[in-house]
């Protein structure tokens, strides 16, 4: 008997990518997960509008309406539950959650990092990687814990870093490689590996 699938919300603030990246993955019938809800602080963020066309419920939550972090997190939190959400994708998610939140979902929530963590946490991490004189970068999917871009890592991609890479390059070669790793990372969560 098949078993089912894990019900996945992506939190975002931008473009999206990785969301699609996910959602496209998990359309293969043996995929163990899927894209159920959509959930964005930024109300114009372009990754809303293409879950919209997907047909995923896609919704704008956004941390202005709110008198603070708790708050807002407690609206999600909300949102979550009321679509039994199980597992919970960051995906360009630019705001850090507070430790309420994330206890609430204790191993639940994973997040696409762009560097080979431990190394580069926070922003910037391709200029740094550049900046180092790096010869290896890459991403990395790790389980969000109260501790930023530090929990327990799940999967990792890397990708050289040739010798006339710029950060428009080497953000693009990365790129690429976030949207093969995450959804294996997904795959690997859901199925509970
Ligand atoms: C990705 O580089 C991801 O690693 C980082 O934010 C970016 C989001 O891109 N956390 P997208 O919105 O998925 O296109």
């Amino acid at each position: 008997m098949a078993t089912a699938k894990k019900r996945i919300a992506v939190m975002i603030s931008g473009r999206g990518s990785n969301m699609k990246a996910l959602h496209e993955a998990a359309s293969a019938p043996d995929y163990p997960a899927k894209i159920m809800l959509a959930i964005s602080n930024k109300p114009n963020a372009a990754g809303l509008a293409y879950a919209k066309s997907q047909n995923i419920p896609a919704i704008a939550i956004d941390g202005r309406d709110f008198a603070n972090r708790t708050a807002h997190e407690q609206a999600i939190h909300k949102v979550l539950v009321e679509h039994n959400i199980e597992l919970i994708c960051l995906a360009g998610y630019m705001r850090i959650l507070g430790e309420e939140f994330v206890g609430r979902w204790p191993g639940k929530i994973l997040n696409i990092h762009p560097s080979l963590l431990p190394k580069y946490p926070g922003l910037n991490t391709h200029q740094r990687a550049l900046d180092a004189g790096d010869k290896m970068h890459g991403c990395t999917v790790h389980i969000v814990t109260g501790e930023l871009d530090a929990g327990p890592v799940v999967r990792q991609s890397e990708v050289p870093v040739l010798a006339n890479d710029d950060v428009d390059t080497l953000t693009a070669r990365v790129l690429e490689a976030e949207h093969k790793l995450y959804p294996e990372a997904l795959a690997l969560a859901a199925r509970g590996d």
